[in-house]
């Protein structure tokens, strides 16, 4: 059985599981809710994640000084990544068989691991070099900007996988 087969196996047999389960069966609301939230940081880390990319690019925010966007948009970003990991790991803990079977979560989280290393790998450099950018720092906040799109396009597939490989 693969990593993620055993992992599921483990959530699944947890009294993590019915815990979730419960919550999201029982809490008026809960359910919509968390996804609701999932939606409104997904918003939140694209601006602070994304807009500073554009600013390298020289397509965005020309009036702004890039490390003071970071100063700003940073921590935004992370607190909204942690309501990400909160928010969505609930869902996962209730089905992983659902999740960590599902193709399209291991890409959307393959993507999110470059995004967030690009993110992180440029910030440091073109902070140096701040107000001038480089040919290649500006490719690389392309390589960043598609990365993070390459989440959210890749998450919003989720759904959708049960139904292209559904056999019934
Ligand atoms: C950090 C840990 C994260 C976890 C554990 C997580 C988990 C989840 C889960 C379980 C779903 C529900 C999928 C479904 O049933 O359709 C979901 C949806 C989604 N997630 Fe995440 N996620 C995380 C971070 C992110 C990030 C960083 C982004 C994008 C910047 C993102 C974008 C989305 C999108 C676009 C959806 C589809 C929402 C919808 O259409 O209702 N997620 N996520």
């Amino acid at each position: 059985m693969s990593v993620l087969g055993t992992l599921a196996g483990i959530i699944a047999d947890s009294p993590l599981r019915d815990a979730a389960v419960h919550a999201l069966g029982n809490v008026p609301g809960l359910p919509p809710l968390l996804q609701s939230l999932h939606i409104l940081s997904i918003v939140v880390v694209i601006c602070a994640f994304v807009v500073p990319q554009f600013k390298v690019m020289g397509i965005a925010a020309h009036r702004q000084l890039y490390p003071e966007m970071l100063d700003r948009l940073t921590p935004w970003g992370c607190w909204a990544l942690v309501v990400l990991l909160l928010t969505g790991t609930v869902f996962i803990i209730a089905r992983p068989y659902r999740y960590l079977g599902n193709p399209l979560v291991g890409i959307k989280f393959g993507f999110l691991a470059g995004a967030l290393l690009l993110t992180w790998l440029l910030a440091r450099r073109a902070r140096q070099s701040a107000p001038l950018f480089t040919t290649a720092q500006r490719t690389v906040a392309l390589l960043t900007v598609l990365s993070w799109f390459g989440v959210v396009f890749s998450a919003r597939w989720i759904a959708y996988v049960d139904y292209l490989f559904w056999e019934g």
